[in-house]
């Protein structure tokens, strides 16, 4: 395996390979970017059924991160640590192996939690290294979840996603509520089940699907969604598509399927392929690119990490993401381009100018 070749290979400035053979650990770490400040961005971790799958995993989601907070206008650069094995295996020893990892990277890498790793592991990992954010002793008890500075990212994702999601429908459909509209939520997890009370406080009707066996019911019985199963939740007759499980869920079998008209999730990299926006585009479907819309964990896991922010002033900032979206529709819509072509142009362009500052 040839890393300078592989295809999500992006001029990362380090992919730092680990192995503690006591623990068993197998993780990496990629950063991508530290133009704009500290590579920053969760660890997944992950049954991966071969090497090279773990490595473009995080290729792809640390150049992801560098992009999300360039477009969140955090001081951080984009990283994002894999460990390569199934959660349910996961052991203390092997959390402190990955936490050892991170403090070895001295501060260029800031680890928090993503899929398959939790709050209590970041909280272990707090125990032997300072460079973790996410952590529930940050976050101020007694509080609305939605809106309380640290601890899980994810009722703040879902935050910015719903967020977000109306500002795609008011822009798709013309319609300033949700009342009434049919959301297809794939993935109830961290994300998922948080969008779908705040979407159904908002009187949308909900079709849910997600892998685990009886992670459904729960938003069924709580929220009157309907379930469907995983593989037909991507083409169910909804107006918006909200991916919350994994990524490389739009390519070219699952888009003709679509019939949502806007599609807006939480999920990282949903476009399996850069011209699947293109596709989206053509097929009249409004994508709200995934790494804005989905930048409401991050805001959180950064001004805690820096320390000093309020709640108020957390959720102001993740109430800016309808806005930032809005301006890509507005962009797409003008130069006729796919919005996830103006986002990543966008981020770009904010990326040269850290490298820019950092060579001046
Ligand atoms: P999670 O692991 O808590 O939940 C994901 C859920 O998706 C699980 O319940 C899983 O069973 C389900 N799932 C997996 N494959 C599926 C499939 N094919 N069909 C239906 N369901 C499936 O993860 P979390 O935290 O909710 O994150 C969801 C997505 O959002 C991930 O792509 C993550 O990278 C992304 N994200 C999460 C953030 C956070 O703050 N947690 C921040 C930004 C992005």
């Amino acid at each position: 395996m040839d890393l300078f070749q592989m295809r999500d290979f992006d001029a990362h400035e380090r992919v730092i390979f680990g192995c503690d053979a006591a623990s068993g650990l197998h993780a990496i770490i990629a950063i991508h970017s530290t133009a704009l400040g500290p590579a920053a961005g969760g660890c997944r971790m992950w049954p991966y059924a071969a090497f090279a799958d773990a490595v473009s995993d995080a290729l792809r989601l640390s150049r992801g991160m560098s992009y999300k907070n360039a477009m969140a206008e955090l001081p951080f650069g984009g990283g994002k640590a894999v460990i390569i094995g199934d959660p349910g295996e996961k052991t203390r020893q092997r959390i402190a192996a990955f936490g050892r990892l991170v403090d070895s990277v001295g501060g260029r890498y800031i680890t928090a939690e993503d899929v398959g790793t939790t709050t209590a592991d970041m909280e272990q990992i707090a125990c032997v290294t300072p460079f973790v954010s996410g952590l529930v002793r940050n976050s101020e008890r007694g509080t609305d979840p939605g809106t309380a500075v640290g601890g899980d990212p994810g009722p703040k994702t879902a935050l910015g996603v719903f967020l977000g999601l109306k500002a795609a429908v008011r822009f798709r459909l013309g319609r300033a509520s949700l009342e009434g509209l049919r959301i297809a939520v794939q993935g109830l997890g961290g994300v998922g089940y948080p969008l779908c009370r705040l979407l159904a406080a908002e009187g949308a009707s909900l079709v849910v699907a997600d892998a685990r066996p009886g992670a459904a019911q729960r938003v069924c019985e709580e929220l009157g969604a309907q379930e469907v199963s995983a593989e037909s939740i991507l083409s169910q007759d909804v107006d918006v598509l909200a991916p919350c499980a994994l990524g490389a869920v739009l390519d070219s079998r699952t888009i003709p399927a679509l019939r949502a008209r806007v599609v807006a999730g939480a999920a990282n990299n949903q476009l399996a392929r850069e011209e699947h926006g293109e596709a989206l585009m053509h097929a009249g479907i409004l994508y709200a690119p995934d790494y804005v819309i989905n930048a409401g964990g991050i805001i959180s896991v950064a001004r805690e990490y820096q320390g000093g922010a309020t709640a108020a002033q957390v959720r102001a900032e993740i109430e800016r993401i309808p806005l930032r979206l809005t301006e890509i529709f507005e962009r797409a819509r003008r130069e006729g381009r796919p919005t996830s072509a103006v986002a990543d142009q966008m981020a770009r362009e904010r990326l040269a100018a850290g490298n820019r500052r950092m060579v001046a």
